[in-house]
């Protein structure tokens, strides 16, 4: 049984992380677009597009799960996989949004994401359906931080405080990382605001399999393909899952025509 992951660059591996470490039997196939990072300033229909294009090429491995390890993808492109692929096709929203469910003592939750999570609502469509109140932010300066490798010291603390402090001022307990790639400012985040109680997408996904009894066997292959090289997706697949699995560039024509 194998399981397909993508997200638009670096941020997915925190999710191919906790994946892995749950299901270590799996064969695991994760594309990250380092070649069209970042997707969250694109409109609708090119993550839609995008999110079409990396779902093919993940299944020419045959893969019997789909996990859209971005939130951005998740939020534009989930209905359309869903309804055209004829295996389960997981987003981080839904993980997100029962993990922040569990989590808030107020019922005063915070969404932060790319600029074109937040605008589609996804995450706040969801919560107020449960009588959440609903504080967002878009941080369009995450992603270029941590496609950077700047996750903490002076620098990221002061652009963290310049989009969350407002957010934490209206009294939220809980905060959705709702972008894959934010998960790697936590520490940054936890030092700076220590009450709230911090939903990371990669968490969330693992614990909402196992809840959909979604259990995968095989011979515990990992490969990671990237559309373009990139020095910082390298350090960051070192770091996080190990220079052991191999990484391989792919042409983007092998996705799209150019
Ligand atoms: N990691 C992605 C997300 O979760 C997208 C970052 C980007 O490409 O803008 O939204």
């Amino acid at each position: 049984m194998s399981i397909g992951i993508f997200d638009s660059g670096i941020g997915g591996l925190t999710v191919f992380r906790e994946i892995s470490k749950e299901f270590p039997q799996a064969d695991i196939y994760y594309l990250g677009d380092t070649a069209r990072v970042p997707y969250g300033n694109k409109s609708k229909e090119t993550v839609i597009r995008y999110s079409v294009e990396a779902a093919n090429y993940l299944r020419s491995f045959g893969i019997n799960a789909l996990i859209i390890a971005c939130n951005t993808a998740s939020s534009y492109a989930l209905d359309l996989l869903r309804a055209n692929l004829d295996i389960p096709v997981i987003g981080v929203v839904e993980p997100g949004v029962e993990t922040a469910l569990k989590y808030t003592k107020n019922r005063k939750v915070g969404v932060i994401g790319t600029s074109a999570t937040i605008r589609s609502n996804s995450y706040k469509s969801l919560l107020k359906k449960s009588g959440i109140s609903v504080y967002q932010k878009a941080c369009p300066l995450f992603v270029p931080l941590v496609e950077e490798g700047i996750v903490e010291g002076e620098i990221a603390e002061l652009i963290v405080r310049e989009y969350l402090d407002g957010l934490v001022e209206k009294g939220i307990d809980t905060l959705i990382l709702g972008c894959t790639h934010y998960p790697l400012l936590k520490e940054t985040i936890k030092k700076l605001y220590p009450h709230l109680k911090i939903v990371d997408s990669s968490q969330a996904i693992t614990d909402f399999l196992h809840r959909e009894n979604l259990y995968f066997e095989g011979t515990g292959k990992r490969k990671i393909y990237i559309t373009d090289e990139s020095e910082n997706f390298e350090r960051f697949k070192n770091m996080l899952v190990g220079n052991n699995i191999p990484l391989e560039k792919i042409e983007l024509s092998r996705l799209c025509t150019l």
